[in-house]
């Protein structure tokens, strides 16, 4: 098993090994005594929330589960004042717990709750796709939509711990997997291109357990610099901007790792020297690298994003692989931008 450990507002560990999920109990049990609620979704229950019960009730916790709908629409404020009556009609008090059994949208929804409900409760990630393995489960970054776009609503509420047990990966359907395949290539992008060698030589058949601690570790470092998303941390944006849009204007159909992979490419066409070699890698991993829309109606959905600030919006220029920084540009600017990138 291997260990980061996460220095921000909560230190906390992330473990990344097999045969966690069925730990859970045991490691919950080191730092929390209570109630739990486990909230997972519908694709997840059946595979896994049974082990997790019995996990936590073997270690003495007193359990109750509650699932929600698979899919980003979960993520919709009804689901959260649910979430928050379940809580208070079970009468839990800042000393329990909320376990996070699923994916991004799972975690952000519960993440959101704990963060909200009697102002913080301790809650727990245990990640079951990749995507919210490398990213979404690290960092303390929660939210709920808005019909006016993605995260609208949220709070920074950092976990109290993080398991990532890579074995539940292997139920993942391939096209899910492959997602999350997007935003680990994107963070060997960012951030260190021994990964990406890694990944382009490998595809789909990289290392997991190396792979998940190594963007566990790059997401802790860049959290660790900037909690709160004032600076560096809005690196972690690579192809957001473009990934946002796309997966709003197709009412969610295109998968969010898709989305990022397309926004990657186009941000590594506009501007790297290796642009070549980064969108064949997404291909090596049957990752989408274009899109139907037009350069027009993609920077009018980046505007509408949250990324915006008065007349300028901060995009991620990758200069190439290992090198890729933020620059403020003009508005005006932005369609001819990723025109040159489409
Ligand atoms: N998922 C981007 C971040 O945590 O900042």
């Amino acid at each position: 098993m291997n260990t980061v450990h996460v220095t921000a507002s909560r230190c906390y560990d992330v473990k990344i090994g097999r045969g966690l999920l069925d730990a859970l109990g045991q490691e919950l049990a080191a730092i929390a005594k209570g109630k739990v609620l486990i909230v997972t979704d519908e694709n997840v229950a059946p595979l896994y929330l049974a082990r997790a019960y019995q996990s936590l009730t073997k270690a003495g916790f007193c359990v109750a589960t509650t699932c929600v709908p698979a899919g980003e629409n979960s993520k919709d404020i009804k689901y959260y004042v649910n979430l928050l009556n379940l809580l208070a009609d079970k009468n839990f008090t800042r000393s329990d717990t909320l376990v996070a059994l699923g994916g991004g949208v799972v975690g952000d929804l519960t993440g959101f709750v704990a963060a909200t409900y009697l102002r913080g409760v301790r809650f727990v990630q245990v990640p079951t796709t990749l995507l919210a393995m490398v990213d979404s489960s690290v960092g303390g970054k929660t939210a709920v939509n808005l019909s006016s776009g993605k995260n609208q609503v949220g709070a920074f509420h950092q976990p109290s711990l993080v398991l990532c047990d890579p074995e539940l990966l292997d139920t993942l359907p391939e096209d899910v997997f492959k997602a999350g395949c997007a935003e680990v290539i994107k963070t060997a992008i960012l951030f260190d291109s021994v990964l990406f060698d890694h990944l382009y030589a490998n595809g789909l058949d990289f290392d997991r357990d190396r792979v998940i601690t190594r963007c566990v570790e790059c997401k802790r470092d860049i959290v660790c610099a900037d909690e709160f998303d004032n600076g560096q941390r809005q690196l972690l944006n690579l192809g957001h901007t473009i990934a946002h849009g796309i997966e709003k204007m197709t009412d969610f159909i295109i998968p969010h790792g898709m989305a990022v992979a397309i926004g990657c490419a186009i941000f590594a066409r506009a501007f790297a020297v290796d642009s070549e070699k980064i969108v064949e890698a997404f291909e090596k991993f049957g990752l989408p690298t274009r899109t139907e829309f037009s350069a027009e109606v993609l920077a009018n959905a980046a505007l509408s994003d949250k990324k915006r600030q008065g007349d300028t919006i901060t995009l991620v220029v990758v200069n190439m692989v290992g090198n890729c920084e933020l620059r403020a540009v003009k508005i005006s600017d932005l369609t001819n931008i990723i025109k040159a990138g489409l």
